[in-house]
């Protein structure tokens, strides 16, 4: 049974696919439904037996009437299943109270931000990049979404055309905002993973814990490796929510 106390029943009201593994998922929102820029909440979807779970993050602006999803398909994952026949009117419940630790208010002062994301993990940030928060706090923000191929770069026209068209935060992102799609396995603009980019002469070479500030949403390798080349470098992690940190992570959301 749901516990409707915590969970309220929304439904199905557009999906995109954008690869075979790869979907995003519009739906109603709760009424009193409120969040900030990069948390998550619990997804549940009926089984033939009972309900299954699973961690996303809010892609959509706090603003917006409904809420977005940005979901991998995982072989053998229960959730998974149900995503792959999922239609539009489908019933979903939706927890209550989102949860997370990428909030842009834990980061020390800085001048660059750099979201480093691999996969799904970018959804957090283009809630982040929908928020005029993100653009008084710091003056570059630097968004690097790492993926395989070019056809897993999703969002990649709404980052580069519809953000800098928003009417609330488009001439912030046009000034403001620098988008680099990472390909590690075809050849595109730039092919080299995000540890590497730390490598002389390269994106992150030079980084300082005086102007530099990163969120970090990945596989728990990328989180992991990207954290210990950070703080090698002496930057302070944020290790929970509320400490102030010069980075923050968070893991992707994968199914279990
Ligand atoms: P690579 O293709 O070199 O493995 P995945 O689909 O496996 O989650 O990977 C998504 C992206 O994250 C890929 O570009 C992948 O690069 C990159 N990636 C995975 N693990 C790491 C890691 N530990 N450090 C840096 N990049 C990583």
């Amino acid at each position: 049974m749901v516990n409707f106390a915590k969970f309220s029943l929304e439904r199905v009201i557009e999906l995109r696919w954008w690869t075979d593994t790869l979907l995003s998922v519009k739906t109603t929102r709760p009424e009193s439904f409120r969040f900030e820029s990069g948390q998550f909440t619990m997804l549940g979807f009926q089984t033939s037996q009972k309900y299954a779970y699973r961690a996303f993050s809010m892609v959509n602006s706090i603003y917006d009437p409904y809420l977005e999803f940005y979901c991998k398909i995982i072989p053998g994952g229960v959730v998974s299943d149900i995503l792959k026949s999922i239609k539009i009117g489908d019933a979903i419940v939706i927890g209550k109270t989102p949860i997370g630790t990428l909030l842009v208010r834990d980061l020390n002062d800085g001048h660059n931000l750099w979201l480093l994301s691999t996969g799904t993990g970018l959804a957090p940030f283009l809630s982040i990049l929908q928020d005029e928060y993100v653009y008084r706090r710091f003056n570059t923000i630097n968004l690097i979404h790492s993926v395989r191929y070019a056809d897993d770069l999703s969002y990649s026209e709404f980052i580069t055309k519809n953000l800098v068209a928003n009417p609330l935060i488009g001439t912030h992102a046009q000034r403001q905002l620098h988008y680099f799609p990472l390909t590690t396995r075809e050849p595109n603009h730039t092919n080299s993973r995000v540890t590497a980019l730390f490598d002389h002469d390269l994106l992150l070479s030079q980084v300082t814990t005086n102007s530099d500030r990163f969120m970090l949403c990945g596989s728990h390798p990328f989180n992991n490796d990207v954290s210990a080349i950070l703080l090698g470098k002496s930057f302070k992690k944020s290790n929970h929510l509320g400490e102030p940190g010069d980075f923050l992570v968070e893991k992707a959301f994968l199914d279990k």
